[in-house]
């Protein structure tokens, strides 16, 4: 079942990034990284081709309180999001009876393939677990996203299944989830 969640007074930090709660200050640093094409379809949605557009989104990150927004230490950009979504799917016992929540997260194509979005996730997950309670966290990719695939394996989840699933854009692909269990659960 689905955890409770606020992240609208939570801040983490990691070696190179802080990640905090979302800005309406942050509009041109979003716009700007999910308005290129090739980035949102890999999670589901279309490139944004209005600042508007981000604008509405980025109101709906702050009302619902469960996305992060990634801020790059160096340049103080903001260059990616990672959020705590509703569960797409039950994974059955003992799931069914757990709190749990499903991450989803987007980079800057700008910044792939320096470790950052793993970096992110463990400190996430080491929230999630140690302050927030969660019993398990789920993750999940469409079969053709390696990149992410990658990113769910580094960060120890374990595969549970396969199963269509449709993006927010009505795309449906063919998709992995994951689970990774708080260490006092028995799977
Ligand atoms: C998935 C994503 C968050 C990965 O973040 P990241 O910080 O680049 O992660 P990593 O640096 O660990 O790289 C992960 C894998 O991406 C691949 N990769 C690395 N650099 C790359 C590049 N420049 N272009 C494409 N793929 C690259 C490699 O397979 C790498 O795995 P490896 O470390 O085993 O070689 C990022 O690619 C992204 O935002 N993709 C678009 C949105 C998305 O897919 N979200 C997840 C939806 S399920």
């Amino acid at each position: 079942m689905n955890a409770n969640i606020d992240l609208s007074h939570v801040s983490l930090q990691t070696e190179r990034l802080y990640i905090r709660p979302w800005k309406i200050e942050d509009l041109e640093d979003f716009y700007a990284y999910a308005s290129i094409d090739g980035v949102g379809q890999m999670a589901g949605w279309n490139p944004h081709t209005s600042i508007d557009e981000s604008r509405r989104i980025l109101d709906s990150f702050i009302a619902d309180k469960k996305e992060f927004a990634l801020e790059l230490q160096e340049n103080r950009k903001v260059i990616g999001s990672l959020g705590l979504e509703e569960l797409y799917t039950d994974i059955g016992e003992p799931y069914t009876r757990l709190k749990g929540r499903e991450i989803g997260y987007v980079l800057s194509m700008d910044y792939w393939g320096n470790g950052l979005m793993p970096e992110a996730v463990s400190r996430v997950v080491q929230f999630c677990f140690e302050e927030e309670k969660l019993d398990f966290l789920q993750c999940s990719h469409s079969v053709e996203n390696i990149q992410s695939q990658r990113v769910i394996e580094k960060c120890g989840f374990k595969f549970v299944k396969e199963l269509m699933r449709r993006g927010i854009n009505g795309v449906e692909h063919m998709s992995r989830f994951y689970v990774l269990n708080n260490a006092y659960i028995v799977a």
